[in-house]
C-alpha cells in the first residue's frame, strides 16, 4: 500500500544543502535559527499540502465526504487559511479557535463546534459567525444551545456526540471513546435525547452522530468497529422514530511516525478500510449511506512542524547521565512532560557527523521533569549548536504556555525558500500587556 507523509518523521522537503546544513522548504535551518531567534517553530507548507491532499484522494471513493481538520492540533490565521485553500472544514472546541477560523476568512459554514461545556458566550459566537455545525455533548447543551438559537431566532443544525464505548491502546489522557469518558451522550442516554428535541427542542436539527475514539492511533479495526457501532445506531433509531440521520463524524485520531520505532497506519490504508467498512454496515443495516465527516488534527499538522533550539549548557553526572540543556522545554512542547512523549532529533549545523555519545537532552524549565528527549544519540553537542527536534507540528504550539514568564516563540512558514512568520514572537511586553496593579498598591 502507497505510503502516506504521516509516516514519516521528517518533513517532505528536508534535505542537506551544499552548505552542510538540515534544510527544510529549501531554507537552512541553520539561517532560519540565526535570523528568527530560538526557540523557534517552523511549519513546511509542502508537508502540510502534501498530507492534505493525501488525505482528499484516500478518500476519494466514497461520493459524500467532508474533510475537517481538527484545530486543536495547531491553529493560526495562516494555518487556517492554507488548509482552507485545500478544501477542509474544521473542527473547532472554542471561541478562540472559531474566531480566528472566521478571521482567516474561511468558509464558516465548513465549521463544526464541538466541545463538553461550551459556555452561553461562546455559543452565541458560534451562532453569530454562521458556524454550519454543533456537536452536542450532553443534556445540559441541548437546552443551552436551543435557548440561544431560539433568541435569534435560528434553527441550527446539530450531531449528537456519543460515546461509542471503544477502548483505544494510546495514553490514557488522550483515549476518549470509552465508556467512562466526560465526553458525549452514552448511547443508552441517545433515545431520551431525540425525544426531547423532537418534543421540545425545536431550535435544533439533528442530522446525525458525532464520536471520536482517541488520539495517536495506530489500530485501524477500531474505526471499523466504530462505524458499525454508529450505522447500527443510525437504523435503530430509524426504526424506532422513522427517522434517518444523513451525517456521521467519526472524529480523528490517525497516529503519526515520531521515532523510528513506530509505523503508524498510512492514510490510504485507514481510507480504504473506513469506506469498506461504511459500505459494509449501510447494506448490512439498510440505511442510506450517509455523508462522512472526519477530522483529523494531528496527523495532517504533525509531521509538518519542527522546532529549532539552540543548546545552552551541559552537565556530565559523575557516572551518570550527560545533559546538553537547550533554550525552551515543557514550556514549548509539554507533550514529553505530560504523556512521557518521545521525539527524534538532529543537530541541524551537524546533519552528516556521526553520532557518537548518547545524551539526554534537558529543558531549562524550573522543574526536573523538563526532559525534551532522554537517551538520544548525537554527535559531540558544543554550545550554540542548533538542534532540531521533528514532529512538533501538533499539540506544541497549541498546548504552549508561559510557564517561568517565558515568552512564546515565533512560527515561521516555509517554502519554496522563502520564509515569513505567521505568528509573532512574544515579547517582554507582550508578557506584562495583561498585567494591572490596582492603584491602591501604589
Ligand atoms: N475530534 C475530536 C472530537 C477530538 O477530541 C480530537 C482530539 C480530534 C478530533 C483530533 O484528534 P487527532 O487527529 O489530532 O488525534 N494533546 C494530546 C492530544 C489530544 C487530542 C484531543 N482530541 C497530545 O498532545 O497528544
Amino acid at each position: 500500500m502507497t505510503s502516506s507523509t504521516n509516516q514519516s518523521i521528517k518533513p517532505v522537503t528536508t534535505t542537506i544543502n551544499s552548505a552542510g546544513n538540515l534544510q527544510i522548504g529549501g531554507c537552512d535551518l541553520v539561517e532560519l535559527a540565526q535570523k528568527y531567534e530560538t526557540p523557534l517553530y517552523i511549519i513546511d507548507e509542502t508537508t502540510l499540502r502534501t498530507i492534505c491532499r493525501e488525505y482528499k484522494k484516500a478518500f476519494s471513493g466514497y461520493e459524500k465526504v467532508n474533510m475537517m481538520y481538527a484545530s486543536k492540533a495547531f491553529m493560526s490565521k495562516a494555518i487556517a487559511k492554507i488548509i482552507a485553500s485545500e478544501g477542509f472544514g474544521f473542527d473547532a472546541v472554542s471561541g478562540g479557535e472559531i474566531y480566528t477560523i472566521h478571521k482567516s476568512g474561511a468558509d464558516m459554514s465548513k465549521v463544526l463546534f464541538n466541545g463538553n461545556n461550551k459556555s452561553y458566550d461562546e455559543l452565541t459566537l458560534a451562532l453569530e459567525l454562521k458556524v454550519g455545525r454543533f456537536s452536542v455533548d450532553n443534556f445540559f447543551e441541548l437546552s443551552l444551545l436551543n435557548e440561544v438559537a431560539k433568541s435569534h431566532n435560528k434553527k441550527v443544525d446539530i450531531l449528537l456526540r456519543i460515546t461509542p464505548g471503544i477502548e483505544c491502546h494510546t495514553h490514557e489522557y488522550i483515549q476518549t471513546g470509552h465508556l467512562d469518558s466526560k465526553f458525549g451522550f452514552d448511547l443508552s442516554q441517545v433515545y431520551e435525547a431525540i425525544e426531547l428535541i423532537q418534543e421540545q427542542y425545536t431550535n435544533l436539527n439533528l442530522r446525525g452522530f458525532h464520536a471520536h475514539i482517541g488520539s495517536q492511533i495506530f489500530e485501524t479495526k477500531i474505526y471499523e468497529d466504530e462505524i458499525e457501532i454508529l450505522i447500527k445506531e443510525i437504523a435503530l433509531i430509524k426504526e424506532k422514530f422513522g427517522i434517518t440521520f444523513d451525517e456521521i463524524n467519526i472524529g480523528g485520531g490517525l497516529g503519526v511516525k515520531y521515532t523510528e520505532e513506530e509505523y503508524p497506519p498510512s492514510v490510504f490504508e485507514i481510507g480504504k478500510l473506513i469506506i469498506k467498512a461504511l459500505n459494509k454496515n449501510v447494506k448490512k443495516y439498510s440505511i442510506p449511506a450517509p455523508t462522512l465527516y472526519i477530522e483529523p488534527g494531528r496527523s495532517i499538522i504533525c509531521t509538518s512542524g519542527v522546532t529549532l533550539y539552540s543548546v545552552g549548557s551541559s552537565k556530565q553526572v559523575p557516572h551518570g547521565t550527560k545533559y546538553w540543556a537547550v533554550d525552551g522545554g515543557m514550556a514549548d512542547n509539554p507533550r514529553p512532560s505530560m504523556y512521557q512523549a518521545k521525539y527524534s532529533a538532529q543537530v541541524a549545523n551537524k546533519p552528516n557527523c556521526e553520532n557518537s555519545q548518547k545524551v539526554t537532552i534537558a529543558g531549562k524549565f524550573c522543574e526536573s521533569g523538563d526532559i525534551l528527549i532522554k537517551d538520544i544519540n548525537l554527535p559531540e553537542l558544543e554550545e550554540g549548536d542548533i538542534l532540531c527536534v521533528f514532529n512538533t507540528g501538533a499539540y506544541n504550539y497549541a498546548m504552549a504556555s508561559n510557564y517561568n514568564r517565558f515568552q512564546k516563540p515565533a512560527a515561521v512558514l516555509v517554502n519554496n525558500s522563502q520564509s515569513d512568520i505567521i505568528i509573532r514572537r512574544e515579547s517582554l511586553e507582550d508578557l506584562i500587556s495583561h498585567d494591572v496593579i490596582p492603584n491602591r498598591l501604589d
